[in-house]
């Protein structure tokens, strides 16, 4: 492992161009419990029962209550740990430019990173089913479920559910940034939900590096990614960024 974090470094330290991209996994060392393997949300509830858009539509009092309450109540406890820090200092040093992610969580934006594009939308906002309004999630009078808008409409989280489009800008925003890098680093995905999991595809096709950061072998592992850093996003960025550092560092 010291030599792939090595050569992890020296690519990513010698690049123009770096983009990361997140999932479920950075976040479980911040307490949030993934959808997917051991733990995973979706081994509790059926994720087309409660996290479809038909079913929101049918009965959001049911969503509320069995999926974005206790969602909620996890993710106002969650607060960055050494996988996102690492991501933020990663920008500091001029070398990461995008975090696109899949979680809604906010972490990477608590962490410091300036440029994160939310694939799946954000539970920091609300917005209206009827007239669109958008409010903070923290200003929502959460005393009534489901809550209600000002004009009486039902509030949901501005974020992507099954069966829902992703926003157009972010789409095109991640293909870009994807398109353009000459490194990936992928971590804490088991990159299974499209289109996030074609992003690290648009990487290689234009020629990137790709640098997964994983306990577990996901379906890029063996297919394409170079360098695969196996372990949890707590442990092994504070080794990245600290090799990396030391490359940058005058001799
Ligand atoms: P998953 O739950 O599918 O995958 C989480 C990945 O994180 C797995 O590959 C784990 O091995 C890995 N992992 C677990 N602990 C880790 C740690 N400490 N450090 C690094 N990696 C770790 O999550 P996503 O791939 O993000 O979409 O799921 C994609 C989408 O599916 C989500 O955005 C969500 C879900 O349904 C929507 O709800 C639209």
């Amino acid at each position: 492992m010291p030599d792939l974090i090595e050569k992890a470094a020296k690519q990513i330290s010698e690049a123009k161009s770096v983009v990361a991209l997140t999932g479920a996994g950075i976040s479980v060392e911040s307490g949030i419990p993934p959808f997917r393997g051991k733990g995973g949300l979706w081994e509790k509830i059926d994720p087309m029962s409660v996290a479809h858009i038909d079913a929101l539509k049918k009965d959001p009092e049911m969503v509320w209550r069995v999926l974005i309450k206790s969602m909620k109540l996890v993710l106002d406890e969650a607060r960055p740990n050494a996988g996102h820090i690492g991501l933020a200092e990663l920008e500091k040093l001029g070398i990461l430019q995008t975090v696109i992610t899949q979680n809604v969580d906010g972490l990477h934006q608590m962490a410091g990173n300036s440029d994160v594009i939310e694939f799946h939308g954000t539970f920091a906002w609300q917005r209206c089913m009827e007239c669109n309004q958008s409010i903070e999630t923290s200003q929502v009078d959460m005393t009534t479920i489901p809550p209600q808008c000002a004009c009486g409409g039902i509030l949901r989280p501005d974020a992507v559910f099954f069966g829902e489009m992703i926003p157009a800008e972010e789409l095109m925003r991640s293909q870009k940034a994807s398109a353009n890098c000459d490194i990936m680093i992928v971590i804490g995905t088991s990159a299974m939900v499209e289109p996030a999991a074609s992003m690290p595809f648009v990487a290689k096709n234009n020629n990137a590096v790709i640098i997964e950061i994983n306990p577990e072998p996901t379906q890029l592992t063996t297919r394409i990614s170079d360098l695969s850093l196996m372990g949890s996003a707590g442990s092994i960025m504070p080794r990245l960024v600290k090799a990396v550092q030391k490359r940058l560092e005058p001799l």
